[in-house]
């Protein structure tokens, strides 16, 4: 199909963006209408919301909302929600949070919630000595010129920590920024810290323009952009676990010691090689990302940040990782992660709000335990089966439902299947095959 560019798109209403789409896109306009509305919310009102969000909304796309109960951190009983399309994440964390119960649970704490923003500009002056001495000269008005939009944050205990220059002449030239340091409380706080960035780089080029200590060739600055940071290396938790060796392999017929030393070189395998650190990564991702998105929050900034911190010795690897001492196994994450409950989308998209009260209301300090924990729990469970079993055994059960669907098996095909592999791994090719024979009619022995 041949689509001419369409002129004032998001000017257009709601219908008409959708029927330009189904008709200039799709050879069944009707069939794909049908799609687009079978996701419409019936309540207009909660419709409205999700239009609203976002621009160009046409309809909405959902996400599978799974539970993982009994998470016990810091000593409190958690019920973990996760959006995720991913089968077996939710089971696997689920697993996690039991196994680690009767053991003392999640221990984690807060090191730091410091977050960070920079105005970037060129100076093309040679004296950096004046530039500085200019800078300590106005720094205090960063401060003082920004108080009314500190304010709010100054009662809740946060806003602007610090500001300094930074010479960065040695990765550009004539490359500098102001760098601010910024403590948001329960706000993950990009609004708070860009508006504050952007009025920076006025009172910047005011002063400059104003100031005596530079000649007048010197006080030009080019402004390239004003933008909090996303890596956020000081806005960081740890969270571990802990148990005897023994304890490891309760029931499971498998040697306690011969466990924990697989499990720790298959962490130490993620910490020396690239290609196995993404995916064990990933797994970790798995966890916090469902987490992430049930509560609202930019599981995007969380990743780019979860990463960037995993290379910074300048090689990619493990986040989390495991000591083995005194017959004792302790498995611990640390990471990076600037999350908010306030603000955003968290108190209008209802589902976040009943996350977020399914897990006590909690600000942004205990939600970094929690998430940290999510990670954790993924990570072990992951580590667990794919030294043990394997991966496949447990994922491509979970994994048959999901081909079952797509065949559009019956709800009595479905359960006469599933038992059938009960004990088997359901490879896509000999679900097809089972698939036939019993809408053929015929009876599976
Ligand atoms: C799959 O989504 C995640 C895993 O590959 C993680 C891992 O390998 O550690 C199972």
């Amino acid at each position: 199909m041949k689509v001419n560019p369409v002129q004032g798109f998001s000017k257009l209403s709601k219908e008409a963006k959708t029927e330009w789409l189904i008709t200039n896109y799709f050879s069944n306009p009707d069939e794909a209408l049908t799609t687009l509305k079978s996701y419409w919310h019936t309540d207009a009102d909660i419709q409205r919301l999700h239009d609203e969000f976002i621009e160009n909304t046409v309809t909405n796309f959902y996400l599978p909302f799974g539970i993982a109960p009994n998470f016990l951190i810091n000593g409190k009983m958690y019920c973990l929600p996760m959006a995720i399309e991913e089968s077996s994440v939710v089971a696997a964390m689920a697993k996690s949070g039991n196994f680690w119960l009767d053991k003392g649970g999640f221990k984690a704490e807060v090191i730091s919630t410091k977050k960070v923003g920079h105005v970037h500009f060129v100076w093309r002056g040679t004296n950096h000595e004046v530039l500085f001495k200019f800078f300590e000269s106005i720094k205090s008005k960063f401060i003082s010129e920004t108080e009314k939009i500190t304010a709010n944050m100054r009662k809740r205990g946060g806003g602007i920590l610090e500001v300094e220059l930074i010479d960065r002449s040695d990765l550009e030239p004539n490359y500098y920024q102001i760098k601010g340091t910024f403590e948001t409380c329960d706000s993950m706080g990009a609004n708070f810290i860009n508006t504050i960035l952007e009025d920076w780089s006025v009172i910047l080029q005011n002063e400059i323009s104003k100031t005596s200590l530079l000649s007048d060739e010197d006080k030009y600055i080019e402004i390239i952009m004003c933008i909090l940071s996303n890596y956020t290396p000081e806005c960081l938790v740890r969270s571990e676990v802990s148990c005897r060796i023994d304890q490891l392999v309760e029931g499971s017929g498998l040697d306690g010691k011969e466990f924990a030393e697989k499990f720790e070189r298959a962490v130490h395998v993620a910490q020396i090689e690239p290609y196995r650190a993404v995916t064990h990564n990933k797994g970790i991702m798995n966890g916090i990302d469902s987490v992430v998105i049930a509560t609202g929050n930019d599981f995007r900034a969380i990743e780019a940040c979860a990463h960037a911190y995993a290379s910074r010795s300048g090689k990619y690897s493990s986040l989390t990782k495991v000591e083995i001492e005194n017959n004792r196994f302790r498995f611990y994450i640390e990471i990076p992660l600037s999350l908010g409950t306030v603000g955003g989308i968290t108190s209008l998209h209802p589902m976040v709000k009943f996350s977020n009260e399914l897990l006590g209301k909690p600000g942004a300090t205990e939600l970094m335990k929690i998430i940290a924990s999510a990670g954790l729990a993924q990570n072990f469970s992951a580590l667990r089966s794919l030294t043990t079993t394997g991966i496949q055994k447990g994922h491509m059960k979970m994994h048959l439902l999901n081909i079952l669907n797509q065949l559009e098996a019956t709800e009595k095909e479905k359960a006469v299947i599933i038992d059938y592999f009960r004990h088997d791994v359901p490879h896509h090719n000999k679900v097809v095959e089972v698939f036939k024979k019993v809408r053929g009619g015929e009876v599976l022995n």
